[in-house]
């Protein structure tokens, strides 16, 4: 009896360190230095334009390209109701109405990343004409704008008037990120990389009441005190912009019909209702609008049955002014005519500063480090797992041999 215990618990305890080898060395082969998918982080900006709010909410991976974030928006809401400024005299209003949206747009936004999503709230030109009428109307606006927003579990980065250079600075940023100038994916080398060809394209943004152009400049006639200065992707850039306030669209209502309009406005709207957007010359352009403007409010309103009475008279007076605005300001001619492209999105992204703004702030939004874990292969992971258990389960039964025997 004492001597088959004793050569029964050295059988076991042989058994046992031959197990914990074999599940050492499984859990030793094959292991890998393997980084976990960068994590998704948000943005949210507010578009308070003149007639009209937006929200968009933008996403990027962590891990950057060369510290600025490759961006993409998830999401968009338009407000209901007019825009902020036509709660000057019932300020909280203001707030309430983004509610809504805000409420549409966190459900998007995974709970545990909500506190560092940062939230920015811009109001362009409507804005501007408030602030020069009555700045303390629009001081209490934005107030309340941002009383509202602060009530949500969101890392809040302000609510501000922006200047006209900024937004065709954004603007500019926007179009060039989406026509992919700064940066493009290589499906070869699976990865970002910058584009060889170092060009861009300039910008023109035609808003409720204000419009915009910007480019890089050529030459050396450059006051460099008008210009901004942006960093993305690891490249400098320099982006002259000149803002036309009160030539927006509704501003020229004001000024022709001395009404107000909500009127949704753009070149790209205008030109979409007379099909223009395809690119087509400045000949044809002209030739268009001017059959447009010589038919009869008969054969219009019987043509356009959906199209709301109100606006429909006014294509034709948008749209020269379009054409006036820019050959005549911008001097655009025939040959350069084919380099305009009218556009409202690229895919499935608008085109406007929010996009710009949220790119420029990527650089300032602390990367996360990768995440550097030991890969091993599911089978030996497996295995190693079996022979632990097998071991720690003879090891048992080894003890109690050991105690009550
Ligand atoms: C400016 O706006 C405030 C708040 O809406 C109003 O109380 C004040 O009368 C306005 N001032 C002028 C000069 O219109
Ligand atoms: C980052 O910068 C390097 C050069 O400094 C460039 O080769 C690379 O293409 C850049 N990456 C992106 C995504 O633009
Ligand atoms: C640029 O701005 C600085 C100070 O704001 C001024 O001293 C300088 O004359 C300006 N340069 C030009 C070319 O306007
Ligand atoms: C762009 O972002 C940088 C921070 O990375 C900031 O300092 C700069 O003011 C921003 N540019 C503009 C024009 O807002």
């Amino acid at each position: 009896m004492f001597i088959n215990k004793k050569l029964f618990t050295t059988a076991l305890l042989g058994l046992l360190v031959t197990l914990s080898i074999i599940a050492l060395i499984l859990s030793l082969v094959r292991v890998e230095d393997v980084t976990l998918p960068p994590t998704v982080q948000y943005g949210m900006v507010f578009d308070a334009g003149s007639s009209h709010t937006s929200l968009f909410v933008y996403e990027w991976d962590s891990d950057k390209q060369n510290n600025t974030g490759v961006v993409s928006q998830t999401f968009s809401c338009d407000v209901q109701g007019p825009g902020i400024t036509s709660y000057a005299n019932d300020p909280s209003k203001a707030g309430d109405s983004l509610r809504e949206c805000l409420e549409e747009a966190l459900k998007v936004v995974p709970a545990a990343k909500q506190r560092d999503v940062s939230v920015y709230f811009g109001a362009t030109a409507g804005m501007r004409l408030l602030r020069e009428q009555n700045s303390s109307a629009a001081d209490q606006v934005l107030a309340e704008v941002a009383k509202t927003i602060q009530e949500y579990p969101v890392a809040f980065c302000g609510a501000q008037i922006i200047t006209g250079e900024e937004e065709g600075a954004y603007g500019w940023i926007t179009i060039n990120y989406l026509l992919e100038s700064f940066t493009k994916y290589s499906p070869k080398a699976h990865m970002w990389v910058h584009p060889e060809a170092d060009d861009s394209f300039g910008a023109l943004d035609l808003g409720g009441a204000s419009t915009q152009i910007s480019f890089v400049p050529k030459g050396s006639f450059i006051n460099w005190n008008e210009t901004s200065r942006f960093t993305l992707y690891g490249y400098n850039y320099n982006i002259y912009t000149h803002s036309y306030t009160c030539y927006g669209q509704n501003e020229m209502w004001k000024r022709l019909a001395k009404e107000l309009i909500v009127a949704f406005s753009a070149f790209y709207y205008n030109f979409k209702f007379l099909n223009l957007t395809e690119g087509q010359s400045l000949a044809t352009v002209r030739e268009t609008i001017e059959h447009f403007c010589a038919r009869t409010w008969e054969d219009l309103s019987s043509n356009y049955p959906e199209e709301n009475p109100e606006r429909l008279p006014k294509y034709c007076a948008n749209a020269n002014y379009i054409l006036t605005l820019l050959l005549d300001a911008y001097k655009f001619d025939e040959v350069s005519w084919n380099n305009i492209f009218f556009q409202i999105k690229v895919g499935s992204t608008s085109v406007g500063w929010t996009l710009g703004y949220m790119l420029n702030l990527t650089n300032m939004i602390p990367a996360e480090a990768p995440v550097w874990v030991k890969g091993h292969t599911p089978s030996l992971w497996a295995a190693a797992v079996a022979f632990i258990t097998l071991a720690l389960a003879l090891g048992l039964v080894a003890l109690l041999v050991l105690l009550w025997t």
